[in-house]
């Protein structure tokens, strides 16, 4: 079962192998959203590109699914390792960071240590 480490909440989460990242973060009551998406969001059609991630030090290819064309467009100019949480399928466990267009205090050494860490396989 992956683990979705959680960086900015400092929370290890598993969920279902192929389980949607928006979803995982929502039941959990994390703050996916910024201003923007709390105000109104697509409930994960893919369309208000607000549910950014940011995918940390991520060396397996295949643990998560594959950019979908949605995001092929709407992440063009933005960081490579990106991903739009309702778009994106975990299928083994990896380290995200949630609204990465918001800094938070601390925010390198926070990530340093989330990558030290082992995640469960
Ligand atoms: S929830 Fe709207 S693009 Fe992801």
């Amino acid at each position: 079962m992956p683990t979705v480490r959680f960086v900015r909440e400092k929370r290890d989460i598993e969920c279902a192998s192929g389980a949607n990242l928006r979803e995982v973060a929502l039941r959990e009551g994390l703050q996916l959203y910024g201003i923007k998406g709390n105000l109104g969001n697509c409930r994960g059609c893919g369309q208000c590109v607000t549910c950014f991630v940011r995918i940390i030090g991520q060396t397996d290819a295949e643990a998560l699914s594959p950019l979908t064309p949605v995001e092929k467009v709407k992440l063009r100019n933005r960081p490579q390792d990106w991903r739009l949480a309702c778009q994106t399928l975990v299928m083994s466990s990896v380290i995200v960071l949630t609204r990465p267009q918001a800094s938070f205090k601390n925010s390198d050494s926070i990530i340093k240590e989330a990558k030290e860490v082992d995640l469960p396989t």
